[in-house]
């Protein structure tokens, strides 16, 4: 175990030199080997995380949860609704609390900027468990799901992401994917890429790792890829009128079985919740006010043999504690 990475915050991919950012996935695999043989160091023994989240979870909260007591740290959760932070106090003033009194904190929540802010007022390391901008914990399962399901190294492994891409989900895994030096291929509608800027800087660290990039809104991106993924149409905190729009731009894109005839051998991947079928709230209305059983991607495919969603739903608690172990880690 080395612990080059500690005392660092977990804010997004682009924090992290390529060769950082790959091998947070060798500690997770080496962390997730040791657990599933019992034979578990616990690296955070006496640790206290605060959990913040802003914005529902079940993967997130979980995985830092189990990951911590895994390792002998201790987890306190504030929910969207039972603490002070951004209703009467502001987020500079919970940091500087929440620094005296806890080791790191995990936050997910609507903005970027307030992930920012907690890491520069509570002098504490921060992870963030989602922002509108970035999603990095979730890249790092996707990146070791993409290494256990390939026979081949990342470096020549390919994958296609199907979508709206100008949120957290497109624009880390076209960066995240750029780090490792994947050929990566962001496919959606003009007005759904990433920005520019996001498109720029993921092709220099291409060039760095001898990855590629791809953004396009032609189908045909897709073919011949390793992993095909989607995410959902849309995310949280959009408001609901957002639905009729997203549809519309959204439909071409859906993974069909055709779309994953036309990928090849690819596997499917989403970082869940999914839309897949109507016997959710939001499934059906999806259902009974566009006609569509399933959204982003159908039953079948969902269900189908290529789809490695709970492999990859599992690894965000491998790579969690791996983000945690790095930080905070110390020998026992
Ligand atoms: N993929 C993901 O972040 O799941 P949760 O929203 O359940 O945490
Ligand atoms: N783009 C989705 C990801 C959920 C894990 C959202 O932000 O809601």
């Amino acid at each position: 175990m080395d612990f080059a990475l500690n005392g660092r915050s977990f804010l997004r991919e682009l924090d992290f030199t390529n060769a950082e950012w790959a091998s947070y996935l060798d500690l997770a695999a080496e962390l997730k080997a040791a657990n599933k043989a019992g034979r578990e160091v616990k690296y955070l023994e006496g640790r206290r995380i605060a959990l913040v989240f802003e914005k529902m979870s079940t993967r997130t909260r979980c995985s830092f949860e189990v990951a911590a007591f895994d390792q002998g740290a201790h987890t306190t959760y504030l929910d969207p609704a039972s603490s002070h932070v951004g209703y009467k106090e502001s987020v500079a003033d919970t940091a500087r609390v929440l620094g005296r009194m806890f080791d790191a904190i995990e936050f997910r929540g609507n903005y970027h900027s307030t992930a920012e802010q907690l890491a520069e007022w509570s002098g504490v390391p921060v992870f963030n468990g989602l922002t509108d901008l970035w999603h990095p914990t979730q890249m790092l399962a996707d990146a070791l799901t993409m290494r256990e399901h390939s026979s081949k190294p990342l470096s020549q492994t390919s994958f296609a992401y199907v979508g709206d891409a100008r949120f957290n989900m497109g624009r880390s895994l076209l960066v995240s994917g750029a780090m490792l030096g994947m050929d990566v291929r962001i496919v959606a509608p003009k007005s759904l890429q990433p920005p520019a800027d996001v498109v720029e800087v993921a092709r220099e660290r291409a060039l760095q790792s001898g990855g590629s990039v791809t953004v396009t809104d032609e189908l045909e991106g897709v073919e011949g890829v390793d992993f095909l993924h989607t995410d959902m149409w849309v995310s949280m905190g959009e408001p609901a009128q957002a639905w009729d729009e997203r549809v519309a731009l959204l439909k071409p894109y859906r993974v069909d079985q055709a779309l994953m005839d036309r990928a090849g051998d690819a596997k499917f991947m989403h970082c869940l919740p999914a839309v897949h079928d109507s016997t959710t709230e939001v499934g059906k209305q999806v259902l009974d006010k566009y006609g569509l059983e399933g959204c982003e991607v159908t039953p079948d495919v969902f269900e189908g043999e290529r789809s490695v969603v709970f492999d990859q739903a599992e690894n965000r608690m491998h790579t969690i504690k791996a983000v945690m172990v790095a930080s905070l880690g110390r020998r026992p």
